[in-house]
């Protein structure tokens, strides 16, 4: 049995900037400023604007998404239905997604770089990909 999840759980971090007259630098570490360890890293980029990504849920990874470049928006959905989209258009903020929740990313800026940190490695067998089975 694995656990739900709540969309009141899904949150924005802003994370610090070292910005000096050289520009700036954000500087994140596992499990101090997002809330677990970081096991894995991807990007995603060259996505159109008519592009939905995501389109899943997982049941054992937490993740944070941020736009290192560009823009975008991220709908999450929980077991339950209820649904908050958020808008990712600064450098030094993130959406921090815990496992059980369902998510899209969209609209995506044509210089969009979405930066991925997740809490465990890649395993194809712990992603939910229908909204139907999700829900059950
Ligand atoms: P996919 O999950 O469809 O991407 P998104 O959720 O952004 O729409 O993954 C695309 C491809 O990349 C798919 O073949 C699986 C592979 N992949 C990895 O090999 N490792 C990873 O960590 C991820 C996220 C995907």
């Amino acid at each position: 049995m694995v656990s739900t999840a709540s969309v009141d759980d899904v949150r924005i971090l802003e994370f610090p900037q070292h910005g000096d007259s050289r520009g700036h630098l954000v500087a994140i570490e596992g499990a101090k400023d997002i809330p677990f360890e970081i096991r894995r890293v991807f990007y995603i980029y060259g996505s159109d604007g008519d592009v939905v990504r995501g389109q899943h849920a997982n049941r054992k990874s937490d993740f944070v998404l941020i736009n290192v470049c560009g823009t975008c928006k991220v709908r999450a959905v929980d077991a339950e239905g209820n649904e908050r989209v958020f808008t990712l258009d600064r450098p030094n903020i993130g959406v921090y997604l815990p496992r059980m929740i369902w998510k899209d990313m969209y609209e995506f800026s044509p210089d969009c770089v979405m930066l991925v940190l997740s809490s465990e490695h890649y395993n194809s067998a712990e992603y939910i990909r229908s909204i139907e089975e999700f829900r059950n």
